[in-house]
């Protein structure tokens, strides 16, 4: 392969959202892409491998207003954040952007007016749910109400979690906005379509031509019977991304430019280190391009984003790889059971490279889920990279170095096993290549027990025991250093550091392929540190002891969004009677109702079980009456009636709030009017 030109080849993993942290479900991806590129890497080929933040949309615009900094600071910080997760997983990107970038916004501009010059753009008016408080149309998922089949309250959207019927979110019975509580309107506004059913034929034929794993083929065909609809690329105001070129006040829908980040990155690639972007986005370019990603955003990457491009003049992906999900201990991951494991949770208690290595132990180039079950972790990690591969080089440095003065011996002593050890490179990198590491794992695995029987059989140790029989000993042991060299070759791309410390160990410039052609031989090695030490146990328990911390840590932060405890200091202590003294109870809010000439004000109509208030209560701005009747929240039942210029108020109900939002306090359900809080 060193005669033939290098391949040039351009890698992603999928945009991560710049809302919220990186998790052991995220690093599957990350992994499985960092190893592939790493293996075309030390073959040699032109291999880049970029990636960004998925910076766009209503979410990061609504979680940047919780926190009260502006969307731009929200971004800023999370890429930071991804970047050191990325980093302590040694995930080596060659670039790392954020969709909203400059680049992104002339290749959206680019490939969105080249669409709609060709008639692949529709516009036409359509109705959605608006919510009048927030000013802003609400996507499905922040509409929450009674579902109209079983009658479940607190559905979201457009699918009852309670009886599985789906529906529009109009149908829902008293629906309101789970951004304001607010009840929404139905309100009608122009939406720019991407007209799909234009590229159904040529989608035909790119999806029977081998990009995609025949599973996801099988999906598509599905998809593909049902027939496409238009694709609605367009937001209204306020959005947090780009306003299309024609449209004042509309905004790219976050997943059209979402994809068209990966020209982005690439873009800021080459235009630092001088790479010819066009030899590889070129209609007919020899160039491959692969997309990693998860099996959940298909449709946005083997659909809408190979049309897209056919139909911009770009050329389209060469493959995109789809992976399954991670479950733990074979459930999903949950936040209670603390599996739901951040990356930084994880780095603070584990080696990333137990990670890196018990993932390509298991994967494979199909879509199946992949079960990180930590008992099986934690042995295989074991038994493999320590008791196998560390293993080998931990038994024969110590006699190199006392017999050989810390130089291999001058002659191989097993030509045909190293020879062995060699040829398997050709298989290996076969399943490297087709993406099945963990039959690459295997075939390495086979190699290190087949050393450690060489060494056992061998006895080493035993000769060292006998005079005159030094160079024998120092020739067996310089056998096991070249079959350790050949393994730190094949496990390199899955773990960098580990081969990182082996390269340091073996005295090499590099672990490249191709190097491990020549033997090592009368050559100089340094001493022997450990290279990988075992996972602990109780480093695991510790760490899922810290994954249910990270959510008791997250809730309190949904709660206090602005860090009130910097704001307001806490008042002065007082003693326990001073409290008890405030008696609090449950209500129901009977009735709520505008207050005329209040503009901050709702009267409410409480009922404290058997027992009716009327209470007037300042949050008129973050809450519609008709969202509020028929919930619980807490009042201080024992408050001197206050005589108000709208009538008496014979009581207070509970509330959080400040500049940024008011949140009425509501109990666990299952609480009765009337019941005293304490
Ligand atoms: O599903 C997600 O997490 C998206 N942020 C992935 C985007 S991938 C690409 F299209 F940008
Ligand atoms: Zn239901």
């Amino acid at each position: 392969m060193s005669n033939t030109a290098p391949r040039k080849i351009l890698v992603t993993s999928a945009l991560p959202y710049a809302n919220g942290a990186i998790h052991l479900g995220h690093l599957l991806e990350y992994i499985q892409t960092d190893i592939w590129v790493r293996f075309q890497k030390s073959r040699g080929q032109d291999c880049h491998y970029v990636c960004a933040d998925d910076a766009h949309g209503t979410a990061i615009m609504l979680r940047a207003e919780q926190e009260g900094i502006t969307s731009e600071a929200l971004i800023d910080r999370v890429s930071r954040e991804h970047q050191e997760d990325f980093a302590r997983f040694g995930v080596a990107f060659d670039n790392y952007h954020s969709t909203h970038s400059e680049e992104n916004r002339y290749f959206s501009e680019l490939i969105y007016t080249r669409l709609r010059d060709k008639g692949h753009i529709a516009t036409r008016d359509i109705e959605q749910m608006y919510d009048p408080v927030k000013g802003l149309f609400l996507a499905d998922r922040f509409i929450k109400g009674t579902c109209p089949k079983c009658h479940t309250d607190d559905q979201y959207g457009d699918n009852c979690e309670a009886c599985g019927a789906t529906y529009t979110p109009a149908e829902l019975i008293d629906p309101v906005s789970a951004i304001s509580g607010a009840t929404p309107e139905v309100r009608s506004s122009t939406h720019y379509f991407f007209k799909l059913p234009d590229f159904a034929r040529f989608l035909q034929g790119w999806i029977d031509d081998d990009h995609v794993q025949p599973q996801i083929r099988n999906k598509l065909m599905e998809w593909f019977e049902s027939g496409f609809n238009e694709w609605d690329i367009s937001r209204d105001a306020p959005y947090f991304g780009f306003e299309i070129p024609d449209a004042p006040g509309k905004y790219f829908y976050v997943w059209l430019d979402a994809p068209i980040g990966y020209l982005a990155s690439f873009k800021n690639l080459c235009d630092r280190e001088g790479i010819d972007f066009d030899a590889y986005w070129r209609e007919g370019s020899d160039a491959e391009v692969y997309h990693f990603i998860g099996k959940d955003i298909v449709y946005f990457h083997a659909l809408f984003w190979p049309a897209m491009l056919h139909g911009a003049e770009f050329r389209t992906p060469t493959a995109v790889n789809c992976h399954g999900f991670v479950t733990v201990n074979g459930a999903k991951m949950s936040k209670s059971r603390g599996t739901f494991i951040k990356a930084a949770t994880y780095a603070e208690h584990l080696n990333p490279e137990y990670l890196r290595y018990y993932f390509a132990a298991k994967l494979t180039a199909g879509v199946d889920d992949l079960d990180l079950n930590l008992e099986d972790f934690a042995q295989r990690v074991n038994s493999d990279l320590v008791g196998k591969v560390v293993n080998i080089a931990s038994r024969c440095a110590g006699f190199v170095k006392k017999l050989g003065g810390g130089r291999l011996s001058g002659h191989c002593a097993q030509p045909e096993l190293v020879a062995r050890f060699i040829a398997a490179g050709d298989e290996i990198a076969e399943h490297y290549e087709a993406r099945e590491f963990g039959r690459a794992m295997r075939k390495v695995m086979e190699l290190a027990d087949e050393a450690n029987t060489y060494i056992a059989e061998a006895e080493p140790w035993v000769l060292a025991k006998q005079d005159g029989r030094e160079q024998e000993v120092l020739d067996i042991c310089s056998v096991g250093i070249n079959l350790f060299r050949q393994l730190m070759v094949y496990l390199a791309p899955v773990v960098p550091a580990m081969a990182e410390g082996a390269r340091a160990f073996l005295k090499l410039d590099s672990l490249d392929w191709d190097s491990r052609q020549e033997l090592l031989l009368d050559h100089e090695i340094a001493k022997f540190k450990p290279l990988m030490t075992r996972v602990e146990r109780d480093r695991i328990d510790a760490m899922i002891e810290a994954s249910k911390e990270d959510l008791v840590e997250e809730q309190k932060l949904k709660e206090t969004p602005k860090g009130p405890l910097t704001d307001t200091p806490i008042a002065p202590e007082i003693a326990f009677d001073d409290f008890a003294r405030v008696d609090l109870r449950i209500a129901r809010i009977a009735k709520a109702e505008y207050v005329e000439g209040a503009d901050k004000l709702l009267r409410l109509t409480l009922d404290l079980g058997g027992e009716t208030r009327n209470v007037f209560a300042g949050i008129r701005q973050a809450y519609a009456p008709e969202a509020l009747e028929g919930r619980l929240t807490v009042v201080v039942a024992n408050l001197a009636p206050r005589k108000m210029r709208f009538g008496v108020s014979e009581g207070m109900v509970l509330a959080a709030g400040d500049d940024e939002g008011i949140y009425l306090l509501e109990p666990h359900s299952g609480a009765q009017p009337g019941q005293r809080v304490s």
